[in-house]
């Protein structure tokens, strides 16, 4: 039997590129830049399997010119980037890597929080360019207080939550806004379930961590951003189309909200003209919340277990539209 044939469209972490490698005929994209659509359907044309990042976008089209792909294996937590309904109807397997990254985004979100409550990236540009004339002023670059402040988790899944118990060691009011209800938040950290515009209105804090997806899009626009505090600020670590970009602009420019911290954008990479990168009261990162070595290795290893769970016969651990299995069961896939 030949080995099933996996196209892997970035240099994942070798802990699981290696797995792959041995267990599959591999071929990887090697460049920095992402491989164009054109190349992953050219590449693709007979893979069993693709590997996927959240930059591909992985549609109707690529499904039509890939008859023999079985499973896409996504390196990230999120998917919106794969259309998952197209992948069910032609019986595609497709998988995340959830779990793993929650922790590291959890932190990352605090590190933008932080960020620019405390203006840590204006007061590091402050001290470079030699604006730094005076010792001391009790009016240098003050920020706000977090400890004690009261924070509104947009989103209390896995890294919401993880989001939330760090707020517990900050002393602070924890709000929730979710689609259902998290009594383990409730009775572990004190954090009170709210309506999203009660959340907009009592936050001092707000971090944004939905998926996207039809519901999510823009949920945060004009209507939303008016009921904030003056003195409040937007933390979103989630996905960029979540946050009606123009809008936020408006009101960050405005001083209607305090600041944002951002490390997903409605583009990516963010156009270098997004007026946003001009504002002193945002913070930006370029997507790299669960960047850490050991995170990244992880998902690259969850990625290989997927592959070769799925290609034994069994099913994937993280697979994310398990109606497939009925479309194409596992014993009619091999
Ligand atoms: C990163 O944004 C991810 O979804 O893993």
């Amino acid at each position: 039997m030949p080995k099933p044939k996996v196209y892997v469209t970035r240099e994942i972490p070798e802990r699981g590129l290696k797995k792959i490698k041995k267990r599959f005929d591999t071929e990887v994209w090697f460049e920095y830049t992402p491989p164009p659509k054109e190349v992953i359907i050219e590449k693709a044309t007979d893979a069993d399997a693709l590997v996927s990042l959240l930059s591909d976008k992985i549609d109707a089209e690529v499904f039509d010119a890939t008859p023999k792909l079985k499973i896409v294996t996504q390196f990230a937590v999120g998917y919106d980037n794969i259309d998952l309904k197209e992948a069910t109807k032609r019986g595609i397997y497709v998988t995340n890597t959830p779990g793993v990254l929650t922790e590291t985004t959890a932190d990352f979100a605090w590190a933008l929080l932080m960020a620019i409550a405390r203006r840590v990236v204006e007061a590091d540009k402050y001290v470079r360019s030699r604006k730094w004339k005076v010792g001391w002023h009790p009016n240098m670059l003050s920020g706000r207080d977090i400890y004690g402040a009261t924070i509104g988790i947009v989103g209390a899944g896995r890294i919401g939550s993880a989001v939330a118990r760090r707020a517990k060691g900050f002393n602070m009011k924890i709000l929730y806004y979710d689609v259902i209800s998290r009594p383990e938040l409730e009775k572990e950290l004190d954090a009170r379930r709210v309506d999203l515009d009660t959340l907009f209105r009592e936050s001092d804090f707000v971090s944004v961590h939905v998926p996207l997806m039809k519901a999510t899009h823009h949920l945060i626009g004009a209507e939303k951003l008016k009921l904030m505090k003056k003195t409040a600020y937007l933390i979103n670590n989630s996905r960029g189309p979540v946050i009606d970009e123009r809008v936020l602009y408006k009101a960050l420019k405005k001083r209607k909200i305090a600041g944002a911290a951002l490390d997903v954008f409605e583009r990516e990479p963010t156009p270098t003209d997004n007026p946003l990168l001009k504002l002193d009261n945002v913070v930006v990162a370029p997507h790299i919340s669960s960047a850490s070595y050991e995170t990244r290795a992880k998902m690259a290893e969850i990625v290989a277990e997927n592959l070769v769970v799925f290609f034994e016969g069994r099913k994937p651990p993280n697979l994310v539209n398990p109606e497939v299995m009925k479309v194409r069961p596992l014993t009619k896939l091999l």
